[in-house]
Protein backbone atom coordinates (compact mmCIF):
# COMPACT_ATOMS: atom_id res chain seq x y z
CA UNK A 1 0.00 0.00 0.00
CA UNK A 2 1.44 3.38 -1.00
CA UNK A 3 2.37 5.25 2.45
CA UNK A 4 2.30 9.44 2.54
CA UNK A 5 4.82 10.18 5.55
CA UNK A 6 4.16 13.52 7.68
CA UNK A 7 6.46 15.39 9.63
CA UNK A 8 4.58 18.01 12.31
CA UNK A 9 6.15 21.12 13.42
CA UNK A 10 4.40 22.06 16.91
CA UNK A 11 2.39 19.97 19.31
CA UNK A 12 0.20 22.29 20.79
CA UNK A 13 -3.43 22.63 20.85
CA UNK A 14 -4.06 21.99 17.10
CA UNK A 15 -0.79 19.87 16.39
CA UNK A 16 -2.29 17.88 19.43
CA UNK A 17 -5.43 17.07 17.86
CA UNK A 18 -3.60 16.36 13.87
CA UNK A 19 -1.80 13.66 15.92
CA UNK A 20 -4.11 12.37 17.49
CA UNK A 21 -6.17 12.08 14.26
CA UNK A 22 -3.76 10.82 12.47
CA UNK A 23 -3.23 8.07 15.30
CA UNK A 24 -6.60 7.68 16.63
CA UNK A 25 -8.27 7.10 12.80
CA UNK A 26 -5.23 5.87 11.00
CA UNK A 27 -7.28 2.71 10.15
CA UNK A 28 -10.24 4.41 8.97
CA UNK A 29 -7.94 6.99 6.80
CA UNK A 30 -6.12 4.28 5.13
CA UNK A 31 -9.66 2.58 4.57
CA UNK A 32 -11.22 5.67 2.92
CA UNK A 33 -8.24 6.44 0.46
CA UNK A 34 -6.69 3.09 -0.31
CA UNK A 35 -3.40 4.42 1.08
CA UNK A 36 -1.61 4.53 4.32
CA UNK A 37 -0.79 8.57 5.90
CA UNK A 38 1.60 7.73 8.96
CA UNK A 39 3.24 10.59 11.28
CA UNK A 40 6.35 10.26 11.83
CA UNK A 41 7.99 12.72 13.25
CA UNK A 42 6.97 15.98 15.24
CA UNK A 43 8.84 18.35 16.82
CA UNK A 44 7.88 20.52 19.89
CA UNK A 45 10.01 22.90 22.05
CA UNK A 46 8.38 21.14 25.10
CA UNK A 47 8.20 17.78 24.72
CA UNK A 48 7.87 17.23 28.66
CA UNK A 49 3.95 17.93 28.85
CA UNK A 50 1.66 14.65 28.46
CA UNK A 51 -0.66 15.11 25.31
CA UNK A 52 -2.50 11.77 26.30
CA UNK A 53 -1.39 10.14 23.38
CA UNK A 54 0.72 6.88 22.59
CA UNK A 55 3.67 8.42 20.66
CA UNK A 56 5.33 5.21 20.07
CA UNK A 57 6.63 5.05 16.49
CA UNK A 58 6.97 8.51 16.52
CA UNK A 59 10.03 10.22 16.03
CA UNK A 60 9.89 13.37 18.88
CA UNK A 61 12.53 16.00 18.57
CA UNK A 62 12.82 19.56 19.45
CA UNK A 63 14.31 21.09 15.77
CA UNK A 64 12.16 21.58 13.36
CA UNK A 65 14.86 21.48 10.85
CA UNK A 66 15.21 18.30 11.48
CA UNK A 67 11.64 17.55 10.16
CA UNK A 68 11.77 19.71 7.29
CA UNK A 69 14.95 18.41 6.04
CA UNK A 70 14.06 14.48 7.19
CA UNK A 71 14.49 12.22 3.56
CA UNK A 72 11.51 10.07 5.14
CA UNK A 73 9.23 12.41 5.15
CA UNK A 74 7.07 13.82 2.40
CA UNK A 75 4.69 16.65 3.92
CA UNK A 76 5.26 18.78 6.64
CA UNK A 77 2.50 19.76 8.82
CA UNK A 78 3.07 23.48 9.95
CA UNK A 79 0.90 24.25 13.15
CA UNK A 80 3.67 26.98 15.01
CA UNK A 81 1.45 29.82 13.47
CA UNK A 82 2.61 33.30 13.21
CA UNK A 83 5.12 35.13 10.54
CA UNK A 84 7.90 33.33 11.74
CA UNK A 85 9.93 30.92 11.89
CA UNK A 86 7.05 29.43 10.15
CA UNK A 87 7.82 31.10 6.70
CA UNK A 88 11.29 29.98 7.14
CA UNK A 89 10.22 26.49 7.84
CA UNK A 90 7.65 26.47 5.33
CA UNK A 91 9.84 27.63 2.94
CA UNK A 92 12.72 25.19 3.22
CA UNK A 93 10.09 22.16 3.50
CA UNK A 94 9.41 23.06 -0.11
CA UNK A 95 12.78 23.64 -1.18
CA UNK A 96 13.33 19.94 -0.01
CA UNK A 97 10.62 18.87 -2.05
CA UNK A 98 7.67 18.96 0.81
CA UNK A 99 4.14 19.01 0.19
CA UNK A 100 3.11 21.53 3.09
CA UNK A 101 -0.51 21.63 4.82
CA UNK A 102 -0.63 24.55 7.55
CA UNK A 103 -3.96 26.22 9.33
CA UNK A 104 -2.06 29.59 9.53
CA UNK A 105 -3.94 32.32 8.21
CA UNK A 106 -1.18 34.67 9.20
CA UNK A 107 1.00 33.19 7.34
CA UNK A 108 -1.18 32.24 3.84
CA UNK A 109 -2.50 36.08 4.55
CA UNK A 110 1.15 37.59 4.78
CA UNK A 111 3.35 35.26 3.05
CA UNK A 112 0.90 33.30 0.36
CA UNK A 113 2.15 35.14 -2.58
CA UNK A 114 5.63 34.32 -2.03
CA UNK A 115 4.99 30.48 -0.73
CA UNK A 116 2.36 29.28 -3.24
CA UNK A 117 4.39 30.03 -6.63
CA UNK A 118 7.55 28.14 -4.96
CA UNK A 119 5.03 25.19 -4.55
CA UNK A 120 4.20 25.29 -8.06
CA UNK A 121 7.80 25.38 -9.24
CA UNK A 122 8.20 21.77 -7.68
CA UNK A 123 5.19 20.78 -8.58
CA UNK A 124 3.84 20.93 -4.40
CA UNK A 125 0.96 21.51 -3.11
CA UNK A 126 0.34 23.78 0.11
CA UNK A 127 -3.26 22.97 2.29
CA UNK A 128 -4.70 25.62 3.87
CA UNK A 129 -8.81 24.65 4.63
CA UNK A 130 -8.03 24.79 8.06
CA UNK A 131 -6.62 28.52 8.00
CA UNK A 132 -10.23 29.85 7.47
CA UNK A 133 -13.28 29.01 9.44
CA UNK A 134 -12.19 26.19 11.79
CA UNK A 135 -13.83 23.09 10.40
CA UNK A 136 -15.99 24.19 8.00
CA UNK A 137 -14.69 23.32 4.10
CA UNK A 138 -15.50 26.57 2.71
CA UNK A 139 -12.15 26.95 0.74
CA UNK A 140 -12.96 23.80 -0.54
CA UNK A 141 -16.66 25.01 -1.49
CA UNK A 142 -15.49 27.53 -3.50
CA UNK A 143 -12.58 25.62 -4.74
CA UNK A 144 -14.78 22.53 -6.23
CA UNK A 145 -18.73 22.90 -5.25
CA UNK A 146 -18.92 26.27 -6.29
CA UNK A 147 -16.32 26.58 -8.90
CA UNK A 148 -19.08 27.38 -11.93
CA UNK A 149 -20.02 30.36 -10.49
CA UNK A 150 -19.03 34.05 -10.49
CA UNK A 151 -19.12 34.77 -6.55
CA UNK A 152 -21.22 37.93 -5.75
CA UNK A 153 -20.25 37.75 -1.93
CA UNK A 154 -18.61 36.37 0.55
CA UNK A 155 -19.02 37.05 4.56
CA UNK A 156 -19.18 35.85 7.84
CA UNK A 157 -18.61 35.01 11.19
CA UNK A 158 -14.86 34.00 10.93
CA UNK A 159 -13.24 34.01 14.54
CA UNK A 160 -14.62 31.66 17.05
CA UNK A 161 -12.93 33.92 19.82
CA UNK A 162 -14.73 36.81 18.83
CA UNK A 163 -17.91 35.00 18.50
CA UNK A 164 -17.48 33.24 21.59
CA UNK A 165 -17.11 36.44 23.90
CA UNK A 166 -20.14 38.12 21.97
CA UNK A 167 -22.65 35.14 23.17
CA UNK A 168 -21.27 35.11 27.13
CA UNK A 169 -21.83 39.04 26.47
CA UNK A 170 -25.25 38.94 25.55
CA UNK A 171 -25.94 35.66 27.40
CA UNK A 172 -24.81 35.32 30.61
CA UNK A 173 -23.78 39.00 30.85
CA UNK A 174 -20.21 37.94 31.10
CA UNK A 175 -17.13 40.47 31.60
CA UNK A 176 -15.52 40.78 28.59
CA UNK A 177 -11.88 40.22 29.94
CA UNK A 178 -13.11 37.20 31.83
CA UNK A 179 -14.44 35.51 28.45
CA UNK A 180 -11.48 36.52 26.35
CA UNK A 181 -9.59 34.30 29.63
CA UNK A 182 -11.86 31.41 28.55
CA UNK A 183 -11.97 31.47 25.25
CA UNK A 184 -7.78 31.02 25.36
CA UNK A 185 -8.15 28.23 28.33
CA UNK A 186 -10.31 26.93 25.51
CA UNK A 187 -7.62 26.89 23.20
CA UNK A 188 -9.87 29.37 20.94
CA UNK A 189 -7.77 32.23 21.00
CA UNK A 190 -4.42 33.35 19.11
CA UNK A 191 -1.28 33.30 20.67
CA UNK A 192 -1.68 37.60 21.22
CA UNK A 193 -5.35 37.97 21.64
CA UNK A 194 -5.13 41.20 20.08
CA UNK A 195 -5.52 39.63 16.26
CA UNK A 196 -9.00 38.00 17.42
CA UNK A 197 -10.49 41.15 19.03
CA UNK A 198 -8.97 43.96 17.06
CA UNK A 199 -10.52 41.89 13.99
CA UNK A 200 -6.88 41.16 12.70
CA UNK A 201 -7.41 37.28 12.00
CA UNK A 202 -10.98 37.34 10.36
CA UNK A 203 -9.13 40.36 7.96
CA UNK A 204 -6.89 37.90 7.28
CA UNK A 205 -9.51 35.15 6.43
CA UNK A 206 -11.31 37.32 5.07
CA UNK A 207 -8.77 38.16 2.63
CA UNK A 208 -7.79 34.63 1.57
CA UNK A 209 -11.39 33.76 1.18
CA UNK A 210 -11.70 36.51 -1.01
CA UNK A 211 -8.77 35.44 -3.19
CA UNK A 212 -10.24 32.19 -3.36
CA UNK A 213 -13.56 33.81 -4.66
CA UNK A 214 -12.38 36.72 -6.82
CA UNK A 215 -8.74 36.02 -7.27
CA UNK A 216 -8.01 39.57 -5.61
CA UNK A 217 -4.28 39.75 -4.11
CA UNK A 218 -3.86 38.94 -0.11
CA UNK A 219 -4.11 42.34 1.19
CA UNK A 220 -5.03 41.75 4.86
CA UNK A 221 -3.60 45.25 5.96
CA UNK A 222 -5.71 47.24 3.77
CA UNK A 223 -8.94 45.68 4.58
CA UNK A 224 -11.08 48.22 6.94
CA UNK A 225 -10.28 46.48 10.36
CA UNK A 226 -12.52 47.27 13.39
CA UNK A 227 -12.90 44.63 16.32
CA UNK A 228 -15.16 43.95 19.48
CA UNK A 229 -12.54 45.34 22.26
CA UNK A 230 -14.78 48.63 22.82
CA UNK A 231 -17.95 46.40 22.31
CA UNK A 232 -20.04 47.23 26.14
CA UNK A 233 -22.40 45.35 27.31
CA UNK A 234 -24.98 48.48 27.05
CA UNK A 235 -24.12 48.10 22.84
CA UNK A 236 -25.39 44.49 23.35
CA UNK A 237 -28.63 45.05 25.30
CA UNK A 238 -29.39 48.39 23.04
CA UNK A 239 -28.55 46.27 20.14
CA UNK A 240 -31.52 43.27 21.25
CA UNK A 241 -33.89 46.42 21.97
CA UNK A 242 -33.73 47.57 18.59
CA UNK A 243 -34.11 43.59 17.16
CA UNK A 244 -30.56 42.93 16.37
CA UNK A 245 -27.66 41.09 17.75
CA UNK A 246 -23.91 42.43 17.21
CA UNK A 247 -21.61 40.36 15.31
CA UNK A 248 -18.08 40.86 14.20
CA UNK A 249 -18.38 40.33 10.64
CA UNK A 250 -15.91 40.14 7.39
CA UNK A 251 -17.34 41.11 4.15
CA UNK A 252 -16.27 40.98 1.01
CA UNK A 253 -17.88 42.21 -2.45
CA UNK A 254 -16.73 42.37 -6.12
CA UNK A 255 -16.68 45.74 -7.91
CA UNK A 256 -17.01 45.82 -11.39
CA UNK A 257 -19.11 45.47 -14.99
CA UNK A 258 -19.85 42.53 -16.82
CA UNK A 259 -18.98 39.83 -14.80
CA UNK A 260 -15.59 41.55 -14.80
CA UNK A 261 -14.50 41.94 -11.21
CA UNK A 262 -12.37 45.57 -10.86
CA UNK A 263 -11.77 45.99 -7.07
CA UNK A 264 -12.96 44.13 -3.85
CA UNK A 265 -14.68 45.81 -1.25
CA UNK A 266 -13.33 44.37 2.37
CA UNK A 267 -14.34 45.55 5.65
CA UNK A 268 -14.49 44.10 9.30
CA UNK A 269 -16.58 45.12 11.64
CA UNK A 270 -19.37 44.63 14.38
CA UNK A 271 -22.10 44.30 12.69
CA UNK A 272 -26.30 44.43 13.61
CA UNK A 273 -27.92 41.45 12.18
CA UNK A 274 -31.32 40.87 12.34
CA UNK A 275 -32.38 38.88 15.53
CA UNK A 276 -34.40 36.39 12.87
CA UNK A 277 -31.43 36.16 10.93
CA UNK A 278 -30.06 32.73 10.40
CA UNK A 279 -26.23 34.16 10.93
CA UNK A 280 -27.98 35.92 14.42
CA UNK A 281 -28.11 32.29 15.68
CA UNK A 282 -24.48 31.52 15.24
CA UNK A 283 -23.21 31.75 19.08
CA UNK A 284 -20.37 30.48 21.09
CA UNK A 285 -17.18 29.76 19.10
CA UNK A 286 -19.18 28.74 16.06
CA UNK A 287 -18.15 30.26 12.36
CA UNK A 288 -20.39 30.62 9.34
CA UNK A 289 -19.90 31.71 6.05
CA UNK A 290 -22.87 32.95 3.27
CA UNK A 291 -21.03 32.42 -0.28
CA UNK A 292 -23.77 34.15 -3.16
CA UNK A 293 -22.77 32.68 -6.50
CA UNK A 294 -24.69 33.77 -9.59
CA UNK A 295 -26.13 30.28 -10.81
CA UNK A 296 -26.24 28.57 -7.01
CA UNK A 297 -27.58 31.73 -5.20
CA UNK A 298 -27.14 31.61 -1.37
CA UNK A 299 -24.89 28.72 -0.02
CA UNK A 300 -24.03 28.83 3.61
CA UNK A 301 -21.73 26.82 5.92
CA UNK A 302 -21.23 26.24 9.41
CA UNK A 303 -19.28 24.81 12.29
CA UNK A 304 -16.91 25.04 14.93
CA UNK A 305 -14.64 27.83 14.05
CA UNK A 306 -11.51 27.01 16.58
CA UNK A 307 -10.11 24.36 18.75
CA UNK A 308 -8.46 21.40 18.65
CA UNK A 309 -10.50 18.97 17.30
CA UNK A 310 -12.35 21.21 14.49
CA UNK A 311 -9.04 22.79 13.13
CA UNK A 312 -7.16 19.62 13.04
CA UNK A 313 -10.25 17.80 11.20
CA UNK A 314 -10.00 20.11 8.64
CA UNK A 315 -5.44 20.08 8.39
CA UNK A 316 -6.08 16.17 8.22
CA UNK A 317 -8.41 16.24 5.61
CA UNK A 318 -6.24 18.77 3.02
CA UNK A 319 -3.22 15.76 4.08
CA UNK A 320 -6.07 13.30 2.94
CA UNK A 321 -6.65 15.63 -0.20
CA UNK A 322 -2.58 15.34 -1.29
CA UNK A 323 -2.44 11.71 -0.71
CA UNK A 324 -5.50 11.15 -3.08
CA UNK A 325 -3.62 13.69 -5.54
CA UNK A 326 -7.31 14.51 -6.38
CA UNK A 327 -8.90 12.21 -8.45
CA UNK A 328 -11.56 14.87 -9.85
CA UNK A 329 -8.92 16.75 -11.09
CA UNK A 330 -8.51 19.55 -9.04
CA UNK A 331 -4.61 19.77 -9.30
CA UNK A 332 -3.92 22.76 -7.45
CA UNK A 333 -4.91 24.53 -3.66
CA UNK A 334 -3.56 27.86 -4.39
CA UNK A 335 -5.92 30.36 -5.03
CA UNK A 336 -5.79 32.42 -8.43
CA UNK A 337 -4.19 35.23 -6.96
CA UNK A 338 -3.22 38.25 -8.42
CA UNK A 339 -6.09 39.24 -11.55
CA UNK A 340 -7.44 41.79 -9.66
CA UNK A 341 -5.24 44.79 -8.68
CA UNK A 342 -6.56 46.01 -6.00
CA UNK A 343 -8.58 46.04 -2.74
CA UNK A 344 -10.86 49.22 -1.57
CA UNK A 345 -11.05 50.28 1.88
CA UNK A 346 -14.80 51.07 2.17
CA UNK A 347 -16.26 52.26 5.58
CA UNK A 348 -19.36 50.56 6.80
CA UNK A 349 -22.18 51.64 5.39
CA UNK A 350 -25.78 49.74 6.11
CA UNK A 351 -26.59 47.30 8.93
CA UNK A 352 -26.73 44.10 7.55
N1 LIG B 1 -8.14 32.37 17.04
C1 LIG B 1 -8.91 31.84 15.98
C2 LIG B 1 -10.37 32.03 16.26
C3 LIG B 1 -8.57 30.39 15.83
O1 LIG B 1 -10.72 32.31 17.41
O2 LIG B 1 -11.19 31.90 15.36
C4 LIG B 1 -9.12 29.75 14.58
O3 LIG B 1 -8.62 30.35 13.42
Amino acid sequence: MVELRVGLLGLGTIGTGVARILIEQKELISRRLGKRVTLVAAADRDLTRDRGLDFTGVRLCDDANAIVTADDIDLVVELIGGYEPARTFVAAALASGKHVVTANKALIAKHGEELFPLAAEKGLQIGFEAAVGGGIPCMKALREGLAANAIDSVYGILNGTCNFILTKMENEGANYADVLKEAQALGYAEADPTFDVEGIDTAQKLSILAAMAFGSKIRFEEVFTEGISRITAADIQAAHEMGYRIKLLGIAKPHGANGQVDAVEMRVHPTLVSLSSQMAQVSDSYNAVQISGDFVEHTMYFGRGAGERPTASAVVADIMDITSGFPGGITHLAPPMGFVESSRREMPTMPM
